[in-house]
């Protein structure tokens, strides 16, 4: 089948690897310095949906899978629809779950769907007097897409009246930050969890942990995510089976009665707390780096249930998943979750690549001259297997020992979480 791949990070490299493994003639737009190995790179940006719609039909595409949530956004489900073509992903009124958490968290009230109790305000004054009066910590976060950085955890008033000032007066986020939310602060440990849907049955996909701080510990700024392993072992069967009943499916049917059939994949960002599970956040679309730790543990096809999810069969769909643990490390750019360096010759991929039980995804990568520089924030993917957690890290960690560029960071503290609770 001709597949179109939509994005250019590790995600995407990842989905390209894992559908050209099951013998499909793979693009990519826009791709990468790693795509390249399974999938056509295409020089169309993936917002540019008028491009892409003529792309998918000048070439006769069968299918189009989205990576991130910018096009999702701006309607590119919608619009392929429309032309007759078919695409992987939930419409831009199913995309509303990601594209304003002021939408989110009204729809999670209103369905009994578990989350943090919040306020939603569109005057700075209304939301300066509220805050006085709130427990400390509480968390602002602005309505729309701000590339995960409109959240703000504030332990005391002053920081809570700077964000206020910085999101509406100043406007850091423009028209994304004019509506604001003030939530309280939840405790616990933080899960992806992850189906697909098909508009009226979901089929979740094993737990994954992100990473999203910068430096170890968690600790610095928070990024797109430094790593991810899968599975979680707090999500234990009786856990699962409640976020099942109690998000997942209050979810479906909640759009469902705004006349909503979201199809594609529905992430949760939880937080395990004293109270059960709740939700931080959803997304639209697999998340980048937990699709790195995810995607190679799935050992049936992946190109079924998302055709599946689009006919709306998905309820006679079983996925096969490797028993072993996975778990992957972003290697990023010096600077990086703020202004970072490029242009940087990566050495020693060739020593890894082919190692039994390393897979290496690249996100910011481009080739040239035969050879592969750095172009992104986030670099590369490197991804192992292992029996347990602590040899799936074992494995990553001494692969990544033989890759460099210069600037090159990374955490060393990736699965380590998991490995603290494993040995009690
Ligand atoms: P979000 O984009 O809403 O998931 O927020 C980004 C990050 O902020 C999350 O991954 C959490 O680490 C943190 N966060 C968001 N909301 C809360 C909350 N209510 N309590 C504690 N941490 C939160
Ligand atoms: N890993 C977080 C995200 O994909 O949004």
């Amino acid at each position: 089948m001709k597949i179109l791949v939509v994005g250019s990070g590790g995600r995407e490299d990842a989905l390209c690897w894992k559908l050209k493994k099951e013998k499909n003639k793979i693009y990519c737009a826009s791709g990468n310095g790693g795509t390249e190995r399974w999938a056509e790179n295409v020089d169309i940006n993936p917002i540019d949906i008028r491009s892409l719609a003529d792309f998918a039909k000048k070439e006769r595409i069968e299918l189009t899978v989205v990576g991130p949530e910018a096009p999702l956004s701006e309607g590119i489900v919608n619009c392929f629809e429309e032309k007759g073509f078919r695409i992987f992903g939930p419409s831009k009124e199913a995309a509303e779950l990601e594209i304003s958490k002021v939408f989110a968290k009204e729809f999670m009230r209103k369905n009994g769907i578990p989350t943090a109790c919040f306020e939603v305000f569109n005057s700075e004054e209304k939301a300066l007097k509220y805050v006085l009066n709130k427990k400390f910590p509480n968390v602002i976060k602005a309505d729309g897409l701000c590339g995960g950085k409109g959240v703000f955890i504030c332990k005391d008033v002053e920081i809570a009246k700077k964000t206020i000032y910085s999101f509406m007066t100043d406007k850091v986020f423009g028209k994304q930050g004019e509506r604001i939310i003030i939530e309280d602060c939840l405790f616990g440990e933080e899960v992806s969890y992850l189906a697909f849907v098909d508009g009226e049955n979901f089929l979740p996909l094993p737990s994954s942990q992100d990473h999203k701080a910068i430096f170890d510990q968690d600790k610095g700024p928070n990024t797109g995510g430094m790593g991810a392993y899968s599975p979680v072992s707090l999500i234990t069967e009786e856990l699962s089976k409640r976020i099942k009943k109690e998000i997942f499916e209050r979810t479906i049917t909640g759009l469902l009665n705004l006349g909503i059939k979201f199809k594609g994949v529905l992430y949760l960002g939880l937080m395990l707390t004293q109270d059960g599970p709740m939700v931080l956040e959803f997304n639209v679309r697999f998340g980048d780096p937990e699709t790195q730790a995810i995607i190679p543990r799935l050992k049936s096809s992946l190109l079924e249930p998302m055709m599946k999810a689009i006919d709306g069969r998905l309820s006679n769909v079983r996925l096969e998943w490797d028993k072993r643990s996975a778990l992957s490390v972003v290697l990023a750019s010096a600077g990086y979750p703020e202004k970072y360096e490029v242009e940087k010759e990566i050495f020693g991929l060739n020593q890894i690549e082919g190692l039994e039980n390393i897979l290496v995804f690249h996100s910011g990568t481009e080739r040239k001259a035969g050879k592969v520089w750095t172009k992104g924030g986030r670099v590369l993917s490197i991804t192992g297997y292992g029996n347990d957690i602590i040899s799936a890290k074992n494995t990553v960690y001494s692969a990544i020992s033989n890759v460099q560029f210069e600037g090159m960071q990374f955490r060393k503290d990736i699965g380590e979480k998991e490995i603290r609770r494993n040995n009690g």
